[in-house]
């Protein structure tokens, strides 16, 4: 397939690295000059051309840039109507892609993260993309929502990544202040959080293994309890999203 990419960032190369070796011939834009050849010496089939060759060369393209710019940057791009448009854009709803990718009518939003580049990364689409998953369906589940609106909340949901991963950091840091050695802190940290996390949940594990760590009175029931306004915290912190990502409309139209 001819694979097209505005906006070669973090998530673009991530993208790129995990479609290497499929045979796909792929224009990635100028921009982020020193990523783009990186990409091109990297990955067999990558190529850099500008933006309007990377939307006339592609079967598919990629919007990956950040939505801010979208007005400035998809406006005038030769946008045919035979095209697939999959943006992976925070901020940018369906309706408003609709009108920068015009004629183009097949368009999709998905939520990949970093990981993407190995495979495993789960991606949330709306609407449904045969697209997305004849291209990155073998490596990773890809999940069709309902509606924009639940898109959107995986999204929220997705954020969380952040802030857990900040905590195993300051744990890990922690842990090497008593130990003397980093390397080996953040690997214990990442290795006992992985042996929680199911490879295929079904629904339910998380909350045995959280029971399995609440003896009354142990170290792990003693820091949840310390921790406890985290809990509300991290609720606010996602209500927070409600009119950013438009969840209180089954369409996701954002106020
Ligand atoms: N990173 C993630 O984990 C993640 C996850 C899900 C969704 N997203 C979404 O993915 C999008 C990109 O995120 P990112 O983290 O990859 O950001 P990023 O690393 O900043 O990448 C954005 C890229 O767009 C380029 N750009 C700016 N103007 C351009 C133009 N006129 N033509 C072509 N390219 C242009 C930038 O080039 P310069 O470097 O030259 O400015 C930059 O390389 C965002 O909308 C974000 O919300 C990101």
């Amino acid at each position: 397939m001819r694979l097209g990419f505005l906006g070669t960032g973090e998530i673009a190369a991530a993208m790129v690295r995990g479609l290497a070796g499929q045979g796909h011939d792929i224009l990635v834009s100028p921009r982020n000059a020193a990523l783009a050849a990186r990409l091109c010496a990297e990955v067999p089939g990558v190529a850099v051309a500008p933006n309007p060759e990377v939307v006339a060369g592609s079967d598919v393209v990629f919007l990956c840039l950040l939505a801010r710019v979208a007005e400035d940057v998809l406006p005038g791009l030769p946008f045919r109507a035979d095209q697939t448009v999959i943006s992976v854009m925070v901020d940018a709803p369906l309706k408003r892609l609709r009108g920068l990718c015009a004629p183009a009518t097949d368009i999709s939003i998905t939520i990949p993260l970093p990981p993407i580049a190995t495979g495993g990364c789960p991606l949330p689409v709306y609407p449904a993309s045969p697209v997305l998953e004849a291209l990155f369906g073998a490596r990773n589940p890809v999940l069709p929502q309902p509606s924009e609106a639940a898109l959107n909340a995986h999204l929220g949901a997705s954020a969380l990544c952040s802030p857990i991963l900040d905590q195993l950091l300051t744990t890990a840091d922690w842990l090497a202040g008593h130990t003397g050695d980093p390397g080996q802190a953040e690997a214990y940290i990442a290795a006992i959080i992985r042996t929680f996390l199911p490879e295929r949940a079904r629904g339910g594990e998380l909350a045995a293994a959280l029971a399995g760590l609440s003896t009354e009175g142990g170290l792990n029931a003693t820091l949840r309890a310390a921790m406890s306004g985290a809990k509300d915290d991290l609720r606010r912190g996602l209500d927070g999203f409600h009119a950013r990502l438009g969840l209180d409309t089954p369409s996701g139209d954002r106020t």
